[in-house]
């Protein structure tokens, strides 16, 4: 769920009755948790256009230090209202959900060792007991599709691949690495270099993550001279702007020779891609581009390369920039590689609460066009067909999968984490959000990649929008 400051100033208040209707009115506790509902923007609701890069500036409890460094804290010059300072506030959404997943974790709803070593020291984590439970359902639910995607499959145990986009300060592959040591996982996460840099400082100064990664020798460890890329044999940070992905390299001629952009990645394994709040940022087009980028030109359903055999890296702590891992050369091979994507995003714009949302995001000059174009469930099972996870997709938003998807015993446990009394407006904050996932089986004719999926067939999802 977003992550949101707790302590959101209150200027232009909007209240929200349990009919979804707004209305303008004194500052009250209900408009203040609706700061979360900006979800991934997190923008405090009295902030003026002027204020966005300031993201720092406006957060008392929420804005953390690492966004010192990072673009997050912008100088507030008229060149901060360019694309790049739009940026800037995008970057700084990871700051935002890393105090949240603390949140849960200090309070009990998540038991996540890592939180702590990838969240920036600063004062005060609590979030509301609303956010803090949809930081639980997001976060659980996504553990359920991952576990499912990693779970054996009826075939001899083979090699799965996660790349998560927007990955942030994510601690997923710190979680999967050390609860299950024998698992062969190849993880990549990619996110803007200014983030990637703070989460690879972070790794270097923290023993804990470093064990976890399973670092055993130098040789296993490159990291470009800049500090925003990593490379071991299991985990790969890229320090990447996603929409630069479908664009041609401007370095080479000839796009064959160009460097692949994602080094490491293996066009040949099961291949699970995740976008937790990140593919709404960006314009509709952009978003649909980087998604084709992986399922046609990455991991294209008619040829795939051979993995590439293994050549020595250059065994330093620190490399020449940049890091590379040795890529895929060999023959490309028929067959299709099973592939899918999970999409964590918020949805219905459209009704008295979602307008609400718009209105106040538009307030600070931010417009989802993302969010209009897939605005219900059945658009996101939709955009997840049309992009080729034709073989199966299914969508839930954040209410009904805390209903359905989670135990009586395990609720009942949450629920006595914090008082939560407000439940008609737990609701209505959780049906705007929601979690989509879709794939696409290998081929069925050449049998090593049959059944990959068959776990998410049993997952319960929504149905109608
Ligand atoms: C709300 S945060 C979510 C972080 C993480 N996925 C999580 O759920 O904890 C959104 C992330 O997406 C990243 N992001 C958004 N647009 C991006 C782009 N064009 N290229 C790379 N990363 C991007 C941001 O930098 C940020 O880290």
């Amino acid at each position: 769920m977003p992550a949101a400051s707790q302590q959101a100033p209150d200027a232009r208040v909007i209240i929200i009755d349990n009919h979804g209707n707004s209305q303008r009115g004194k500052p009250h506790h209900v408009p203040r948790k609706l700061a979360a509902f900006a979800l991934c923007l997190l923008l405090p609701l009295s902030m003026s256009a002027p204020q966005i890069p300031n993201l720092n500036t406006l957060r008392r409890g929420g804005g953390r230090g690492r966004l010192r460094g990072r673009g997050g804290a912008g100088t507030g010059t008229s060149s901060d209202h360019g694309a790049a300072a739009k940026d800037r506030v995008v970057q700084g959404t990871d700051n935002d959900a890393s105090v949240s997943r603390l949140s849960a974790v200090e309070l009990g709803y998540l038991d996540d060792p890592f939180a702590r070593a990838l969240t920036a020291s600063g004062p005060g984590t609590r979030r509301f007991p609303i956010i803090n439970r949809g930081t639980y359902v997001r976060t659980t639910a996504i553990d359920n599709l991952v576990n499912r995607f990693l779970e054996p499959d009826g075939q001899p145990p083979r090699k799965k691949q996660i790349i998560s986009l927007g990955a942030g300060s994510d601690t997923r592959v710190f979680r999967l690495l050390s609860s299950r040591p024998s698992l062969e996982l190849v993880y990549h996460e990619l996110d803007f270099a200014v983030n990637t840099a703070a989460k690879i400082k972070a790794i270097r100064s923290t023993p804990l993550l470093q064990k976890t990664l399973r670092v055993e020798k130098p040789e296993d460890l490159s990291i470009s001279a800049e500090g925003d890329a990593l490379h071991t044999p299991f985990y790969h940070i890229h320090p990447i702007d996603l929409r630069s992905l479908t664009k041609p390299a401007a370095s080479s001629d000839s796009p064959a020779e160009a460097p692949s952009p994602l080094p490491g990645v293996d066009t040949t394994l099961p291949t699970l891609l995740i976008s937790e709040c990140c593919l709404v940022y960006l314009s509709p087009t952009e978003a649909a581009d980087v998604v084709t980028y992986f399922t046609r030109t990455l991991f294209s359903p008619s040829s795939s390369a051979a993995p590439a055999p293994p050549t020595p890296t250059t065994p330093t702590q620190t490399s020449p920039s940049p890091a590379t891992p040795p890529i895929s050369t060999a023959p490309p091979t028929t067959s299709t590689v099973p592939l899918s994507l999970i999409l964590y995003e918020p949805i219905r714009p459209d009704d008295p609460f979602g307008k609400t949302m718009v209105s106040n995001l538009a307030a600070r000059g931010i417009h989802l066009q993302t969010l209009h174009r897939y605005a219900t469930l059945g658009a996101q099972r939709q955009r997840l067909r049309e992009q080729g996870f034709d073989s199966g997709q299914g969508a839930a938003d954040v209410d009904f999968i805390w209903e359905r998807w989670i135990s009586e015993q395990e609720k009942e446990r949450v629920a006595g984490l914090e008082m939560l009394d407000e439940v008609e407006e737990w609701k209505l904050l959780a049906r705007h959000y929601c979690v989509a996932w879709g794939w696409r089986d290998g081929d069925a004719r050449r049998g090593e990649y049959d059944g990959v999926f068959n776990a998410w067939r049993d997952v319960e999802a929504q149905e109608g929008d």
